[in-house]
C-alpha cells in the first residue's frame, strides 16, 4: 500500500489542467464521494496495526496534496475568467514607459555650452555655497561698496561669511587661482539673490559665465566672440555695447541685440525699442588678475555672464520666470528637444 500512496503523490503533483472543469474532475476523482481517498480509507482499515502508524501520515499527506492543488488551480482559473470577462487582453504588448523631457533651462544651457565648446571653451563648475572672497572680495568688491547691495543674498554663516553665490563669477576666481593662463572656459551654474519673487525676478536662477585669459586679449576679441555667439544662438548679428559697471571688469559693458519690432511680441519684449539686453561683460580688471596671482603686465582677458532663464524666456516666449521652478508637467512637456 505504501508504494501505491507514493505513486499517487507523484501523480497529484504532475497533473496539469486546462480548465476549471478539469480541476473539478480531479477533485471528484480523489476526494469526491466515490473518489480514490474513499477506497484508500477502506483498505487502511484492514491494515495491520503496526503498519497503520506508518501509513496514516502518508494518507493524510496525499489528501493534503490534493486539496492544495485544487485550491491553487481553482483560484488560478477564477482569476483568468475574471480577466477574460473584463475584456483585458494580457497578451497585448505594453505601451512602453513614456519618455521624459529635458527641462527647458537644460535645453538652453546645452545649446549655449555647445556653441562655446565649438569655439574651444572648456566647461567648469564651482560650488553654490561660497565664501566672501570668491563671490565679492576677490572680485574687487570693497566691503562697504554699494555694488554688494545689488547682489544681496542668503548667508549660511557669518564671520567668516559663507553665502549662496550671487553670480557664477565666483568660479572665475577659483579657476584663476587654480591654474595658469592661457585659459578659455565657461562656467554654468545656479545662483541666488535676495529678490522679491515676481514674473521677471526669482531668488534663484542660472547663469553661464565665460572667461578668456591669454597674452594680448583685447576688447576687439570680446566683441568678435559675442558676435559669433549671438549669430549662432539667435541668428541675429546687430549688437550694441552700452557702458556699464562691474567691480571686476574695466571697461565694462552690457550687450544688447537688435531683436526687431516685427511682431506684437517683439514690441512688448523690447519695450518698443527693438533692443534686448542679453549679457554683461568686460575686460578682467588687473586688480582681479593680481588677486589670483596672474601678472597683469603679461596677461589680459575678458569675462562675460549671461542669464539662462532670460534667454530661455526669449526663445520660447515664456512670460513668467516662476514657471521654470514649479515643476508643472503641463509646462515641462512642451519642451521636447
Ligand atoms: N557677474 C555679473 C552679474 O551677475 C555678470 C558679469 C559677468 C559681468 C562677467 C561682467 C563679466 O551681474
Amino acid at each position: 500500500m505504501k508504494e501505491e500512496l507514493d505513486a499517487l503523490l507523484i501523480d497529484i503533483e504532475s497533473r496539469s489542467f486546462e480548465s476549471a472543469d478539469q480541476v473539478e474532475a480531479f477533485r471528484v476523482e480523489f476526494i469526491g464521494r466515490h473518489g480514490k481517498m474513499k477506497d484508500l480509507m477502506v483498505q487502511f482499515r484492514s491494515v495491520a496495526p503496526e503498519l497503520k502508524r506508518e501509513l496514516g501520515p502518508l494518507i493524510n499527506q496525499v489528501k493534503g496534496a490534493v486539496e492544495a492543488r485544487v485550491a491553487q488551480e481553482q483560484s488560478n482559473f477564477n482569476n483568468k475568467e475574471a480577466v477574460n470577462a473584463s475584456g483585458i487582453d494580457l497578451s497585448r504588448p505594453s505601451g512602453g514607459v513614456p519618455l521624459g523631457t529635458h527641462h527647458p533651462l537644460q535645453v538652453v544651457r546645452r545649446e549655449i555650452v555647445s556653441i562655446f565648446k565649438n569655439m574651444g571653451y572648456g566647461v567648469v563648475e564651482g560650488p553654490e555655497i561660497e565664501d566672501d572672497w570668491h563671490v565679492f572680495s576677490g572680485l574687487n568688491f570693497p566691503p562697504e561698496h554699494p555694488a554688494r547691495d545689488m547682489q544681496d543674498t542668503f548667508f549660511v554663516e557669518r564671520n567668516p561669511d559663507l553665502l549662496l553665490r550671487t553670480h557664477t563669477s565666483s568660479v572665475q576666481v577659483r579657476e584663476m587661482e587654480r591654474r595658469k593662463p592661457p585659459m578659455r572656459i565657461i562656467m554654468p551654474g545656479r545662483v541666488f539673490r535676495n529678490e522679491a519673487v515676481s514674473a521677471r525676478a526669482h531668488c534663484m536662477f542660472h547663469q553661464i559665465e565665460g572667461l578668456y585669459i591669454d597674452e594680448d586679449v583685447s576688447f576687439a576679441d570680446l566683441k568678435q566672440m559675442i558676435l559669433y555667439f549671438t549669430k549662432a544662438m539667435f541668428g541675429k548679428s546687430k549688437l550694441r555695447f552700452r557702458p556699464s559697471f562691474f567691480p571686476f571688469t574695466e571697461p565694462s559693458a552690457e550687450v544688447d541685440i537688435y531683436w526687431g519690432l516685427e511682431s506684437e511680441t517683439d514690441y512688448r519684449l523690447t519695450k518698443g525699442t527693438g533692443w534686448l539686453e542679453i549679457m554683461g561683460c568686460g575686460m578682467v580688471d588687473p586688480k582681479v588678475l593680481e588677486n589670483c596671482n596672474i601678472d597683469p603686465e603679461n596677461y589680459s582677458g575678458y569675462a562675460f555672464g549671461l542669464g539662462i532663464e532670460r534667454i530661455a524666456m526669449l526663445i520660447y516666449e515664456i512670460p513668467d520666470i516662476r514657471l521654470f521652478f514649479e515643476n508643472d508637467v503641463r509646462f515641462l512637456k512642451q519642451f521636447k528637444s
